[in-house]
């Protein structure tokens, strides 16, 4: 019996996405996908996103549990996490679940679980340098972004800037196009968001390992 044929075919990813961002992050630690997603899981969640009112998103913050607290210095975006409970959401995890799954496979990296939100940035809005994991936490060890912006052009900005290392002042820019799918290894990389002209949605998500020990359920937020 061949089991492949029960499974959704890639969940929304595009054929051969997962291999080529295993590929990039086995040779770079970096991968950007443009239309990555099958389009009509992307308007979907284009669509749930830009339908959510403001009582749905929640000031961003920084840190993790007791050292989480809202600094509007360092970024001022707000976040709605996912939850699964929409088709949409849903979609969005499963879609993930494959990804993890397939980097898993090809890179044995353990990936466990997976936590994102939609981010909206409203003009202005803006996210400093900062990284995603600090080293020896091993928590997220892989860090995704979708962009989720018909119609992006250089005067609306927005731009996620990458960094190769603490000493790049240059770095990589990626315009928050729709569809485009960005992975990088999250310890490696500091990177921000530059202030937004128009509003711009992402999902932002983060692969971790299994920390669960003895008296420590994972995964807290
Ligand atoms: C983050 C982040 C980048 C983006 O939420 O940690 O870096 O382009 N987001 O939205
Ligand atoms: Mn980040």
């Amino acid at each position: 019996m061949n089991l492949e044929l029960n499974r959704p075919a890639r969940a929304g990813l595009v054929a051969g996405v997962s291999e080529s961002i295993a590929e990039d992050l086995a040779q770079r630690g970096l991968s950007v996908q443009p239309n990555a997603l099958e389009p009509e899981v992307a308007h979907a969640l284009r669509s749930e996103v830009t339908a959510l009112d403001d009582g749905w998103f929640r000031q961003a913050g920084v840190g993790r549990l007791k050292d989480h607290h809202l600094n509007r210095f360092n970024r001022t975006d707000s976040v709605c996490w996912m939850d699964g409970r929409t088709d949409p959401s849903a979609q969005w995890i499963a879609l993930a679940d494959q990804l993890r799954l397939d980097l898993n496979r090809q890179l044995f990296l353990g990936l466990f679980s997976y936590e994102s939100h939609y981010a909206r940035y409203l003009p202005g809005d803006f996210y400093k340098r900062h990284v995603d994991a600090f080293r020896g936490q091993a928590n997220r060890v892989v860090s995704t972004v979708l962009y989720l912006n018909p119609g992006w052009t250089p005067e609306d900005g927005g731009e996620l800037v990458i960094y190769e290392s603490a000493a790049d002042q240059t770095g990589l820019r990626v315009t928050p196009a729709f569809g485009t799918l960005v992975c990088f290894l999250s310890e490696e990389f500091p990177h921000e968001v530059l202030p937004a002209q128009r509003t711009r949605y992402s999902i932002a998500g983060w692969y971790r390992l299994n920390q669960t020990s003895m008296d420590v359920l994972d995964p807290p937020r």
